[in-house]
C-alpha cells in the first residue's frame, strides 16, 4: 500500500515507518525537523528510515498546506497516518502558539489534503489520553465526556477529534483517531519522564518527582501502539469517523515504575518530591475494550519488559 506517514523523524511515527517499510509497503515521511528536542536524535531516526528504498522523505511543515494538497493528490495515498504535532503538555503553558500552528492549521491543512484527495484516503491521527482532562471514572472510556481539558496541548487533540468529526460529516472522509496514552520505549522522547528519569539516574542527580509520587499512568509499549496503528490503518468495518483508546489497560504507581527502572539501571534512585504540575494529570488508565473489538488490539508488554527494553536502547545508543 501507499502511506504517508506524517512525524517519521518523530519517536512513534519513526517506529510505524520502520514497520511498514520492513513489510514492503512505499511510504512517504513529513517532518520539519523541529528542535523542541534534540535534532541528532531525528536524524538518526531518519538515517535508518532512508536506507529503506521504498522510503522518501518530504522535508515539509504541516502548515505548508498547498504542498501536502498536491502532495495526496498527485501520489494517491491509500492512508495519511499524521503524528506529527507539538507534543508535550507543560511546554504548552509557555508556547502556546506553536501548538495552534502545528495542531490546528496543520491538522486542517491535513484534512483538505485528505479530503481532495482522489480517492480520499483513510486518516488516521494522534489524539491523546490527556482529552480525559481532569476526569475521575477510571479506566477512561471513549464513551466518557471530554469536556473540560486542562491544557491547550489537550484542547488541541480534543479540537482535532471536532474537526475530523465535521469532516467525515460533510464530505465523508473514513477518520480514526487515536488517544495514545504514555507511550515509551526505544527511540523515545527525551522530554518524557522515563528518559529524563533514566538521564538523571545514570547521572547520580535527583529526579524531580510530581505530586510527590502520587501518580498513575497507563504506559504503553510502542511496538503495542504500532499494533494498534495497523488496526486503526487496515481494519475494515469501521464508522466514517472513530476514535479509540490504544493504553495498556494497566495503571501502573509511579513509584512502581520508579523503583523498577532504578533496579534495572542498577542504582539507587534520589528524588526531590514536588507538589503537582500544571496541566498535569493525576492518573491515566485506558479502557481498550473498544479498539480491542473492532481494531484487534492487543496490548502484550508489561513494563517489566517494556522498561528492561528501554534502558538497553538508552545504554547502546549513548554508549553509557
Ligand atoms: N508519545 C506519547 O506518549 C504520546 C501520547 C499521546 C499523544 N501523542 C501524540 O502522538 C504523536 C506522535 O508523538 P511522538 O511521541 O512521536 O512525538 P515526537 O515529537 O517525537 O514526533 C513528532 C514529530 O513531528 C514533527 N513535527 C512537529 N510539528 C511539525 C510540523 N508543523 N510540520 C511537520 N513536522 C512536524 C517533529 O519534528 C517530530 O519529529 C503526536 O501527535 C503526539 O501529540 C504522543
Amino acid at each position: 500500500m501507499k502511506i504517508i506517514v506524517t512525524g517519521t523523524a518523530g519517536f512513534i511515527g519513526f517506529h510505524l515507518a520502520r514497520r511498514l517499510l520492513a513489510e514492503g509497503h512505499e511510504v512517504v515521511g513529513i517532518d520539519n525537523f523541529n528542535d523542541y528536542y534534540s535534532v541528532k536524535l531525528k536524524q538518526d531516526r531518519h538515517r535508518l528510515l532512508e536506507a529503506c528504498p521504498n522510503y522518501r522523505l518530504e522535508r515539509m511543515d504541516l502548515t505548508e498546506g498547498d504542498k501536502l494538497l498536491a502532495l495526496v493528490r498527485d501520489w494517491q495515498p491509500d492512508v495519511v497516518c499524521n503524528l506529527a504535532a507539538q507534543a508535550g503538555v507543560r511546554y504548552s503553558l509557555t508556547n502556546p502558539h506553536v501548538y495552534q500552528k502545528s495542531n490546528l492549521e496543520g491538522f486542517l491543512n491535513i484534512l483538505e489534503a485528505c479530503r481532495h484527495g482522489n480517492p480520499q484516503p483513510r486518516l488516521v491521527y494522534a489524539s491523546s489520553s490527556s482529552v480525559y482532562g481532569g476526569n475521575t471514572k477510571l479506566p477512561f472510556s471513549e464513551a466518557d465526556r471530554v469536556d473540560t481539558p486542562i491544557s491547550l496541548y489537550a484542547a488541541t487533540k480534543k479540537a482535532n477529534e471536532l474537526m475530523a468529526h465535521s469532516y467525515s460529516h460533510l464530505f465523508g472522509l473514513q477518520t480514526v483517531g487515536l488517544r495514545f496514552f504514555t507511550v515509551y520505549g526505544p527511540w523515545g522522547r527525551p522530554d518524557m519522564a522515563m528518559w529524563l528519569f533514566t538521564e538523571s539516574m545514570l547521572a547520580g542527580r535527583a529526579i524531580k518527582v510530581f505530586n510527590h509520587g502520587n501518580m498513575q499512568r497507563d504506559f504503553t509499549y510502542v511496538d503495542d501502539i504500532v499494533q494498534g496503528l495497523y488496526g486503526a490503518m487496515f481494519a475494515p468495518g469501521l464508522d466514517p469517523y472513530e476514535v479509540f483508546n490504544l493504553g495498556n489497560h494497566r495503571s501502573e504507581n509511579l513509584m512502581d515504575m520508579i523503583r523498577l527502572l532504578a533496579r534495572t539501571l542498577g542504582v539507587e534512585p534520589k528524588m526531590e518530591l514536588l507538589p503537582m504540575q500544571d496541566g498535569d494529570v493525576p492518573a491515566t488508565y485506558a479502557d481498550v475494550a473498544k479498539a480491542q473489538a473492532k481494531l484487534g488490539f492487543a496490548p502484550a508488554t508489561p513494563i517489566s519488559v517494556g522498561i528492561p527494553a528501554f534502558v538497553e536502547w538508552y545504554r547502546q545508543y549513548h554508549g553509557v
